[in-house]
């Protein structure tokens, strides 16, 4: 199961992505965390101290160009275990995490290495040995899906929060991940605090054929545990948001 969480800024991607790592994970399952922000902040959400040296992440040098006849494709350079070995970063409940989004330093030019890393990486996961449920949280901008940095997952989450501009957002990045050819679609509609919000985001998803994958309640434990820089994991596993997730962690596998 390789996915990637989409959507616009602060709809709660990174919370998502954290939060369905560590629930498949405590499942017995080992999960491979790939934080493809350019402004990582994954790590917090799985519980790893915030104290903690930062893991050296993958820069753009662990992938090359190979000819191919007339043409040319992009390929990563090491063994995939070798990249979880050298790169991984362990979190709690068995989580592996790997960050690739990071810069190197300002001034550096534009992402698209990055997008590259993130698409090849994947990639290579997909056609190695290593069989791991795969989360993607990806950065707040249409410009990943244009370079097609998820297209190589089986499935595409888009993230919502009732109001119109963020279904709105969600309508595009659906349309763009079906243009990438990933199989499944579907929103995942976060911080619904009552019924008259959960109909809304019902009645839009309908109008642009978005199926919704699950509905995450408005959760005061998620701002207080962001607050203390912790996962809501370890601040209250019991939390009406983590209990949505984990059912539909359960329709997953
Ligand atoms: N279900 C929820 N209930 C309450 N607050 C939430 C919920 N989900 C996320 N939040 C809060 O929303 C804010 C944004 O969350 P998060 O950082 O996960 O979003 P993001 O989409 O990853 O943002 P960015 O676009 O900056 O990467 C945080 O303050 C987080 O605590
Ligand atoms: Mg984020």
């Amino acid at each position: 199961m390789k996915i990637a969480i989409a959507g616009k800024g602060g709809v709660g991607k990174t919370t998502i992505s954290g939060t369905i790592c560590r629930v498949i994970a405590k499942q017995g399952e080992k999960v491979l965390a790939i934080d493809g922000d350019p402004n990582p902040n994954l790590s917090v959400v799985l519980g790893i101290d915030k104290d903690k040296p930062p893991q050296k992440s993958l820069s753009t040098d662990i992938i090359e160009r190979v000819e191919e006849g007339e043409s040319w494709k992009f390929q990563v350079k090491m063994p995939f275990d070798e990249i979880i070995d050298t790169y991984g970063q362990d979190a709690p409940d068995g989580v592996t995490l790997l960050i690739v989004g990071k810069p190197e330093q300002a001034g550096t030019g534009c992402m698209c290495g990055s997008h590259t890393v993130v698409r090849e990486l994947i990639h290579s996961a997909l056609t190695s040995e290593f069989n791991a449920a795969m989360v993607v949280d990806t950065e707040a901008s249409l410009e990943h899906m244009k370079r097609g940095t998820s297209q190589h997952v089986d499935r595409m989450y888009t993230v919502l929060e009732p109001y119109y501009r963020s279904l709105e957002a969600a309508g595009r990045f659906a349309d763009m991940a079906r243009d990438l050819g990933i199989k499944e679609v579907a929103a995942i509609a976060n911080k619904v605090r009552n019924e008259e919000e959960a109909d809304a985001i019902k009645e839009y998803c309908k109008k642009i054929n978005l199926p919704i994958a699950v509905m995450v309640p408005f959760d005061e434990n998620i701002s207080a545990a962001d607050l203390k820089g912790m996962s809501i994991m370890d601040f209250d596993e019991n939390s009406s948001a983590v209990k949505a997730i984990e059912k539909f962690v359960k329709s997953l596998i």
